[in-house]
């Protein structure tokens, strides 16, 4: 099956599935009859929204530690410390090891157990499938498989040693997985399919081969010498001109070439006889090398290679889900960074931003391709994730005051989906600065679905140590500085070095605005020689989607008499009416 030839937005995952029901000989699952209200992902101008229950959704996640939802005991104390936080999805675990403990015999009673608690707390869940791979290795497989690798053969590096990770070149383990995956979706369907707790499920975790560039096993090396498969090599002369810019170029680099091997049309692989290090801290990379390595590519046509494989096999198993149950599911990368530049000592063949339209290409039952962003370059990340049609779904990052203001960017400037700080075991807790910004965002929520996708709303990130920053939006440009001054409650904590500012357009003169620790100004982007005034400023909380004014602000509140001042000690909203005079 392949996706549209003429743009990169997927078909709506009904689509795929009847394509892919067939592709793959299979009979569709009871699932497969359309449910309305089933979670499912829909377009709203330029972006692409959940929507459950017929209502858009914006997740307020936080992603639990990787073995908590194998208790339901440990797991008793933290669900209201959950709902203090202020989210409305938990990320949880689901391991094909409890699953499937012996083969073809599933037991579900954690899943059942998830859904229940999580259910009593009115609370949601995304469900991660902790199948073939984690991190790049292969350790929640069951026993059964772990034990008989003649059967379940494993990766091989350069020098023929096996790695401790499942290769995607067995049918084997493609069938063990995809079995699996498609029985809990099946339950899932019997259990939830009515009340829809589950909202998406995230299909394996940042897979990729770590400890070389890629897989040299009998079954690798064989695929690596021939052509490049004529499918994707279709895919991407028909979308040549949309590639993202790190393969066009690479392409392009090499000649351009409509077919050939997979050194021929993408370049050298590694070196031979090159050791991967853990990290590329030392040598044989230089200091300077240090500074942009992360940037650069490595052995591209290793990653390209095993991201072709990995997507194949990956899609197998969310095709094998979604004829069961067609929930929207999404597949996570564990990124490209500074120390660890090359392929290997990231998994190579995760869905990284470098590789997105090969990911594309051959696994079009993935809804979303994520980063776990840890980076210092969130931003950055955030707009690589963000071209191809591809929506942004943050499903790892920070939960700390920093990770707080990058959810309220993420939602106000990429339309994200998603925000989900990773290990909300330790993170959790009604007075934490997630908690604060997730609490604003749950107020303003139906405001920002309302406005995803049309132009009307953006955000700022704004550094305590940095540059104030400005962006445009409608008529005004607007620059926020950050700013500790406050009329607050005296002995507040001091606010997070990073906070946002968002900002949506209501009307021509008339902005709603989130921010903390701020002053925010405006000028007029159509008549620089005009100056700007505020015409009225309130303060206010929106309950239940309503705006309801609070203080109206003016004097010492609003500074040099043009500016809205945002406290120091949480988020707060203000609404502002603006005029212009010369
Ligand atoms: C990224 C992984 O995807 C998570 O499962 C977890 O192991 C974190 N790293 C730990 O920081």
């Amino acid at each position: 099956m392949r996706a549209s030839t003429r743009s990169h937005f997927r078909p709506p995952a009904l689509v795929v599935l009847a394509t892919a029901v067939t592709a793959l000989g299979l009979a569709p699952g009871r699932g497969a009859t359309a449910d309305p209200n089933a979670p499912r992902l829909q377009k709203q101008g330029t972006a692409t929204q959940l929507v459950v229950d017929g209502q858009p959704f914006l997740i307020r996640g936080a992603e639990l530690n990787n073995s908590s939802a194998s208790s339901l005991d440990y797991l008793k104390p933290l669900w209201p410390r959950l709902v203090a936080t202020r989210l409305n999805t938990v990320l949880a675990t689901v391991s094909w090891e409890l699953v499937e403990p012996q083969e073809g015999r599933f037991d579900f009673k954690l899943v059942d157990g998830l859904v229940n608690e999580a259910r009593a707390s009115n609370l949601r869940l995304v469900l991660l499938w902790f199948g073939s791979w984690k991190n790049g290795k292969s350790t929640y497989q069951p026993l059964w498989v772990k034990a008989d690798q003649a059967r379940f053969p494993l990766v091989q590096n350069e020098q023929g040693r096996s790695l401790n990770t499942l290769t995607p070149f067995s049918e084997a383990n493609c069938e063990s997985d995809a079995r699996a995956f498609a029985a809990l979706m099946r339950h899932l369907r019997d259990v939830d399919g009515r009340q829809h707790t589950v909202l998406m499920i995230q299909v394996e975790n940042e897979m990729g081969v770590l400890e070389d560039s890629r897989d040299y096993g009998p079954a690798a090396n064989q695929a690596f010498a021939g052509p490049v498969p004529q499918e994707l090599m279709a895919y991407l002369a028909a979308h040549r001109d949309a590639l993202v810019p790190e393969l066009r170029e690479l392409w392009d680099a090499n000649g351009s070439r409509p077919s050939g091997t997979w050194a021929e049309v993408f370049g050298p692989g590694k070196p031979a006889g090159k050791e991967i290090p853990v990290r590329t801290l030392s040598p044989p990379m230089t200091e300077q090398e240090h500074e942009t390595a992360w940037r650069r590519l490595y052995w591209p046509v290793d990653e390209i290679f095993m991201a072709w494989r990995y997507a194949r096999y990956v899609n197998r198993v969310a095709e094998a889900g979604k004829a069961e149950y067609p929930l929207p599911m999404y597949v996570n990368a564990w990124l490209q960074q500074r120390d660890h530049a090359w392929p290997g000592t990231y998994p190579s063949g995760g869905p990284l931003p470098q590789v997105m339209n090969v990911w594309q290409a051959e696994a079009p039952a993935i809804d979303i391709l994520a980063g776990d962003i840890y980076v210092q370059e969130f931003e950055d990340v955030c707009g690589r994730y963000h071209r191809c049609g591809n929506p942004v779904f943050i499903p790892e990052s920070r939960g700390d005051g920093r990770g707080a203001a990058q959810a309220i960017w993420a939602f106000g400037r990429h339309d994200a989906i998603a925000y989900s700080p990773f290990g909300i075991d330790r993170l959790a807790g009604a007075d934490t600065e997630l908690a604060k910004a997730y609490g604003v965002i749950a107020q303003v929520s139906p405001l920002i679905l309302e406005h995803q996708g049309n132009g009307t709303m953006t955000a700022l990130l704004v550094d305590r140590d940095g540059a104030p920053q400005a962006v445009r939006l409608g008529n005004y440009q607007i620059e926020a500085r950050y700013s500790v001054r406050s009329f607050g409650p005296a002995g507040a904590t001091a606010p997070p070095e990073r906070v946002a500012g968002l900002f949506i357009s209501l009307g021509p003169d008339d902005y709603m605005v989130v921010g903390r620790a701020m002053n925010v100004y405006f000028s007029s982007a159509v008549a620089p020689s005009d100056s700007v005034g505020l015409g009225t400023v309130e303060e206010g909380v929106y309950a239940d989607g309503r705006w309801v004014p609070g203080r109206r602000l003016n004097g010492d509140e609003t500074p040099e008499w043009r500016a809205l001042r945002f406290p120091a000690e949480n988020y707060g909203i203000q609404r502002v009416k603006l005029y212009c005079y010369r």
